[in-house]
Formats: structure tokens, C-alpha cells, sequence
């Protein structure tokens, strides 16, 4: 096995990346031990700097996984296309190996972790062969923050390499701050597909096989092995693997919270910001929100973070989110200029396309791009495609991988060590009927009844059915690395320590509603800003609201949308209680909360016995 030697210049002069300048002792064993595993052919110490991205990138080229887009219309960027079996994240090959089943909770597949390890050995055995290991020292979170947090991804996958250079702050920077004894979370992934000595390579290689895929998690080391996939969470482990499931049950411990929320900072007109995290459950539009136009004249949204928040108290006593990502891995299709124009211009130059279309002057293309289809391209499957072929040119899980400094509407302080003070978390979900556009909650354990009965009708950034209401508390059921009803407990424990009026006040909002003919009752997108003003306004106490049994609708006045020319009767509806539907909706709330048994917090069963009151 050869090392290679990569080049850097760094503020203090030119540096080889290699073991034998790096310090860390327990690091290079880990990395020698994974080699011995694994049998790559060479090992490659990332550096992270540009020079490596680009030479990687044209490495990626050469082999056939990148195409490299039109240089005049999207400058240094690139196109891949997965292996039709690998394109999205596998939660029924997700694992979470905590040394007691019920650690897990019902909302996680536990194995035991010991015979998890041994098959993980013997599927690492030699699996790297032919290929070459990178190693990534990454970190989740500015370098510089009180929670940021240290992990290092073995891969065998360039692809994964420049991906996590754009989501992640990654290289020799990492390195140095881990100096010669500092806390890492080892990570190792491969794609799984040895190749034979003068085997041929294929484009993107992974294990086809579903039953072979794993990404395992163990939280009591903790550490992260993955294997078999080479698409999105299921490969870019510092992303739902490390900054989610892994650093809840981190968050836990030390008594902070790891979320799957978007930041955004909404200031008004006469120049007030407040800082808003939200939970929407996958591919609900959360990018969207994040670094939304609204409609309303003199509102400025600024994003802080689509993804994901890490939030803790700070001296003052409020919550502050930062956003431990430094890219968006945002879903292609559906985002053209009407639903999010910045989007459209983040990815305008420096990012990464996976399964969308090739069009004819290689470009990208989607279904509801917003532009019209070409007259023919080629379909994330390499396939000849024209818009009568009956086949989608992009896969419904297609991504862009962007780096969040070229959004346009990036906030000055979203690489701020400390974060930005909450004003209020919302939570959301595609819900067609029962839940009101918004609704905020009575208190903070109401909020977070609220945040636990939340769901959504299912989508494509998982696997499986679509158009089926999934439960799904804080959009954290596939990324809580440990039991679901401890985690809710954690959320409560909050207001019992400190001041419980520096907490940030809790919404839940839903732009999804429908008629019963299936039309859509709110514009959504920029017009989402006519909500975000009524929740400003509640947290300044200058809008009114009206108590109702489900939480406090906005009265009809406060809500600003009189130009809007909506139909009086899908006004009232957006508004309204629909008391049957609630009925029913906490017969199936009740139902949730059976799994969680002995786990389930008393108060929020608490909460649910007096909703059910409140209906009459
Ligand atoms: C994502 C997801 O990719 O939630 O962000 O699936
Ligand atoms: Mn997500």
C-alpha cells in the first residue's frame, strides 16, 4: 500500500498531508488499523484545500461519475448519476447499536452491538481493495464554537470527499485544531465494491444488494460505520449520521439539543430581526422557508441553515441554534424561481448535481424547474429522454450539493461560534387536512405535545410509500439516536431549569392544506411571510389571537392578508377548528404514543387527556 503525498500551502508554508505529520497518535492507529481492515490500495490524508477539491473533481471526470456542466452557464459544476439502486437513504438499514434495546425506542432498528461489529468486520473485510482511502478530518460547526464537534470519515469514495468538502469545514484546519490528543468521532464508510486486480470500475460503485447496505450507528462510543451506499445521508456521514443521531444522544448527555431544523432570521420593516428555528419533516420544503422572498413589502428573510440547528442555553438564559453544516443537500426537483429563486442562485456556480437531467448544452434540468423541458436529454439514468418519453428526466430525490456562502441571502452571522438567539421554533409537515395554517401553542410543554404529534403524508428523500401520514415528532423519527420518549422528556426538561420566559414560543404551521377536491387552499412559498409576520408580531405582543381548544389561532384581523384575494370560505378554513378531525386526530396521537410505553413523558399524556377534554 503506497501513501500519497498532497501538497498544501498553509499559513505556516507549504505542509505535506500525510501520517507522518500528523500528530495524533490515536488517529493514525485508528486509520492504520481501518487500512488493515479494508486493504485500499493507497490512502489519501485530505487537506481540504482547493487544489485537492479540483484535482479530485477532474479525477472524478476522468472516471466517468462526474460530467462537468457547461463552464459558461454554471462554472466548476458537476454532474453525477447514482446507481439506480442508491438513491436516497435506507432507514430500514439504519441502525442504532446502543448496548440496551430499549435505548433505542421504537422509532430506531436496534441491533446488538457486538454481532453488529462482527458482521460489519467481515463486510469491511478487504472491501476497499483496488481503491484508494480517504480520510476526511472534519468538523461540525465553526471551528471555533463552544459546541462544535470533531469526526473523521474513512471512505473509500472521491465523491464523498468533495461533497463533504462543501457541507463540511474539513482538512488540515481540523486536523490542527485536534492537535495531538483532542476528542474525534471515527467514521468509516465504504462503498462497498472491491475491485480485482484488473477489474474494471464502474461510475458509481456501491453494493446493489438492499440487504447489504448498513448504516450503523453506535452511540455509546460513539462512532459511525457505513456500508454499501454511496448517496447522500448514507455517505456523508458528518450530515444525519454525526450532527443528528449521534450528536442527540451527545446532546443529551450534556444538555443541549441536535435538531433537524432550518434557521432563518425574519426582520421587519422597521428593522427588528428575530432568529426562528423550524422542524419540518424531509423534502417538506424546509430550504425553501429557509431562504424564502416574502411577499410582503419591507420583510427581509435572511438563512442561517436548512437543515440542521444545534441549540443550547446561553448566559441570558434564551436558546441559541447554530447551524453546524457549511452546504445545502437540498432536493433538485420542484425548486425552480417561484419556489426558491435564492436556491436557484446558490447553485448557479461550485456545486454538485446528482441525478438530474443533461440537458443538450449541458445544463441541468428537473421536473417543475420552472423552465420549459428540452426538446430531449439525458435522464439521471444516463437514458435518452424526451418530455413524451413518460419517464421523469430527474429522480425524485435528485440533489444539489451547494456551499451556503454563495446564497445570496445568507445572514452575516450564520457562521457565529455562539449561534443567534431563538424567538420561536416552528413545527410543520404536509398535513391536506385537519391542521390550520398556524396555530401557537398555550406554553412550552404544549409546544412541545405540539412538536410531538407532528407528521407528514410520506415522500421520496425516504424510501418507500408515498402519500401515507407518517408520524413524525420534531422530524426527528429517522435521526433521534436514542429512545423517542427520552428525547421528548429532554425537550421538557428545558423549562424546569432557568427562565422559562426566555424560552422561544412555539407554532405550528401547515402549508399544505387542501379542499376536498385536492386544491391547494394557501399559495405558500413568499406568501408563507404573511405567518411569519403574525408569529413576529405574537412574540412582540403586538398581534392578537384567539384561544382555541387545539392552541391559539391568529384572529382574523391580525393575519395580514387582505390583498391576497383569497376565497373568504378557504380563509375560514386555513382558520378553523375542525373538531371531528381532532377527534380523530388524537385517537391517532394516542395510538403513537402506545409505542413509546413506560417512556412516554406523563405530561404529555397529560397534554393529550386535555385536548381531548377541550374537543368536549
Ligand atoms: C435530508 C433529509 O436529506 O431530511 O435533509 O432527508
Ligand atoms: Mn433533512
Amino acid at each position: 500500500m503506497t501513501t500519497r503525498l498532497f501538497f498544501i500551502a498553509g499559513n505556516r508554508g507549504e505542509r505535506f498531508v500525510n501520517e507522518r505529520n500528523v500528530r495524533h497518535e490515536r488517529l493514525k492507529k485508528w486509520v492504520t488499523e481501518m487500512a488493515a481492515l479494508c486493504r485500499p490500495d493507497s490512502i489519501h490524508w485530505c487537506d481540504g484545500s482547493q487544489e485537492e477539491y479540483e484535482r479530485l473533481c477532474e479525477a472524478l471526470v476522468r472516471h466517468g461519475t462526474f460530467t462537468r456542466l457547461n463552464p459558461d452557464r454554471r462554472p466548476n459544476c458537476f454532474l453525477a448519476r447514482s446507481h439506480p439502486s442508491d438513491v436516497a437513504r435506507v432507514e430500514d438499514r439504519t441502525f442504532i447499536c446502543s448496548r440496551r434495546s430499549e435505548d433505542a425506542g421504537p422509532t430506531n432498528h436496534w441491533a446488538d452491538p457486538d454481532e453488529m461489529r462482527a458482521t460489519l468486520r467481515r463486510l469491511f473485510e478487504g472491501s476497499m481493495q483496488g481503491r484508494t482511502m480517504y480520510v476526511i478530518p472534519f468538523a461540525m460547526g465553526p471551528l471555533d464554537s463552544p459546541l462544535v464537534k470533531i469526526g473523521v470519515e474513512i471512505t473509500d469514495s472521491a465523491y464523498v470527499v468533495v461533497n463533504m468538502r462543501i457541507m463540511t469545514r474539513m482538512g488540515r484546519a481540523v486536523l490542527d485544531r485536534l492537535g495531538a490528543d483532542g476528542e474525534f468521532i471515527p467514521c468509516l464508510h465504504s462503498v462497498g465494491a472491491p475491485l480485482q486486480s484488473g477489474q474494471a470500475d464502474v461510475p458509481w460503485p456501491c453494493e446493489p444488494d438492499p440487504a447489504k447496505k448498513f448504516i450503523v450507528h453506535f452511540p455509546e462510543e460513539p462512532a459511525i460505520w457505513s456500508f454499501g451506499s454511496g448517496y447522500g445521508g448514507n455517505a456523508l456521514l458528518g450530515k444525519k449520521c454525526l450532527a443528528l443521531r449521534i450528536a442527540s444522544v451527545m446532546a443529551r448527555r450534556e444538555g443541549w439539543l441536535a435538531e433537524h431544523m432550518l434557521i432563518l432570521s425574519l426582520t421587519s420593516p422597521a428593522g427588528r430581526t428575530h432568529y426562528i428555528a423550524a422542524a419540518f419533516p424531509s423534502a417538506c420544503g424546509k430550504t425553501n422557508l429557509a431562504m424564502m422572498q416574502p411577499t410582503l413589502p419591507g420583510w427581509t428573510v435572511r438563512c442561517l441553515g436548512d437543515d440542521i440547528a444545534w441549540i443550547r442555553r446561553g448566559a441570558d438564559g434564551r436558546l441559541y441554534a447554530m447551524n453546524p453544516e457549511t452546504g445545502f443537500f437540498g432536493v433538485a426537483p420542484g425548486t425552480s424561481a417561484q419556489s426558491n429563486p435564492h436556491a436557484m442562485h446558490t447553485f448557479e456556480r461550485n456545486s454538485i448535481f446528482t441525478n438530474v437531467a443533461l440537458t443538450p448544452d449541458d445544463d441541468v434540468w428537473w421536473e417543475d424547474m420552472g423552465v420549459p423541458p428540452p426538446a430531449h436529454a439525458i435522464d439521471w439514468q444516463g437514458q435518452e429522454w424526451t418530455p413524451d418519453c413518460g419517464r421523469k428526466a430527474a429522480h425524485p430525490n435528485a440533489r444539489f450539493t451547494a456551499p451556503a456562502a454563495q446564497c445570496p441571502v445568507i445572514d452575516p452571522k450564520w457562521e457565529s461560534p455562539e449561534g443567534v438567539p431563538l424567538s420561536a421554533i416552528l413545527f410543520g409537515g404536509r398535513r391536506p387536512s385537519t391542521v390550520p395554517l398556524v396555530n401557537e401553542a398555550f406554553d412550552w410543554e404544549h409546544g412541545i405535545f405540539l412538536g410531538s404529534s407532528a407528521g407528514s403524508e410520506t415522500t421520496t428523500a425516504a424510501l418507500g410509500k408515498a402519500g401515507i401520514l407518517r408520524r413524525d415528532p420534531f422530524a426527528m423519527l429517522p435521526f433521534c439516536g436514542y429512545h423517542i420518549g427520552d428525547y421528548l422528556a429532554h425537550w421538557l426538561s428545558f423549562a424546569r431549569s432557568g427562565d422559562r420566559s426566555k424560552l422561544p414560543r412555539f407554532y405550528f404551521v401547515n402549508w399544505f392544506r387542501k379542499d376536498d377536491r385536492g386544491r391547494w387552499l394557501w399559495p405558500g412559498y413568499g406568501e408563507n411571510s404573511r405567518v411569519l409576520k403574525w408569529i413576529a408580531e405574537r412574540v412582540e405582543g403586538t398581534a392578537t389571537a384567539v384561544d382555541t381548544p387545539i392552541g391559539r389561532l391568529p384572529s382574523p384581523e391580525a393575519l395580514d392578508i387582505s390583498d391576497l384575494g383569497l376565497d373568504a370560505e378557504d380563509v375560514r378554513k386555513l382558520l378553523e377548528v375542525d373538531v371531528s378531525g381532532w377527534r380523530r386526530e388524537v385517537d391517532d396521537i394516542e395510538t403513537f404514543y402506545k409505542t413509546l410505553d413506560d417512556r412516554l413523558p406523563p405530561r404529555l399524556a397529560e397534554e393529550l387527556r386535555n385536548l381531548r377534554a377541550r374537543l368536549g
